[in-house]
């Protein structure tokens, strides 16, 4: 997967990027980032992206024209375009996984003042939203779409890491415990240093339906629960 991430501050996307899985997907060319610097684009003069806006109204608008020429800049017949803004689909487990089996080139716009020209959308192939809220720019949201797509990529991460991972199966992960053993009185749970493989892995089926009962009941569907996992919600 290739990310092109169009962007007023390369800095912040240049710091993730370098650090952690991101970076060592990198150095393994299981995927690559090129950051554009939206200002790069611009005719104008003093570097200008962005302007008042048309019928008044507070705050700046990012300009058609450089988001345009920065697109056409990187574009290849196999991109897919994404905005980041509020109004966007909420961004999901399931949307990444999606994207990471679906695209090979990811060109990403990040967002901020107050919005962008309308027509920018006409160059656009999907708004994104990283969730009901509002950021000053579209950066942190860029990379939420980024990290949770890369971790999806084969080889990234262990197989097993994310069979189990929260929002699979629409279940939250199991918890997890490392040393020591007994913490404040606080314990492990006896099953997990019990060494039996079958009681361990019940425990842990147990526990995902357990824990996304008590912290996400909005994910369970009672229709879709088998017979085991109603017993232990007793349903
Ligand atoms: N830009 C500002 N707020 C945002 C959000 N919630 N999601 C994506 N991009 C944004």
């Amino acid at each position: 997967m290739k990310y092109s991430i169009i962007t007023l501050f390369p800095k912040t996307i240049q710091a993730y990027i370098e650090e952690s899985i991101i970076k060592k997907a990198l150095e393994r060319n299981l995927i690559a980032v090129e950051i554009i610097d939206l200002r790069d684009y611009t005719t104008l003069a003093h570097n200008q992206v962005d302007d008042y806006q048309f019928g008044g109204g507070k705050g700046m608008v990012l300009m058609v024209e450089p988001i345009v020429r920065a697109i056409e800049a990187v574009k290849t017949k196999n991109s897919w375009v994404v905005l980041t803004t509020p109004q966007g689909q909420t961004w999901q487990q399931t949307l990444a996984k999606q994207f990471a089996k679906q695209y090979e080139h990811l060109i990403i716009i990040c967002g901020h003042y107050e919005g962008f020209d309308e027509r920018v959308l006409e160059y656009v192939d999907q708004e994104v939203s990283i969730g009901d809220y509002v950021l000053t720019g579209g950066e942190i949201a860029a990379l939420v779409i980024v990290d949770s797509i890369t971790r999806s990529i084969p080889h990234v991460i262990k197989e097993e890491s994310f069979a189990q991972d929260s929002f699979e199966n629409n279940l939250l992960d199991y918890p997890v415990y490392t040393k020591p053993v007994e913490f404040r009185g606080s314990k492990v749970p006896d099953v997990l240093l019990s060494g039996h493989h079958a009681n361990i892995q019940k425990f842990k089926d147990e526990q995902q339906v357990i824990n996304t009962w008590k912290k996400r009941p909005d994910l369970i569907d009672e229709k879709q629960l088998n017979q085991y996992q109603k017993e232990i919600l007793n349903k």
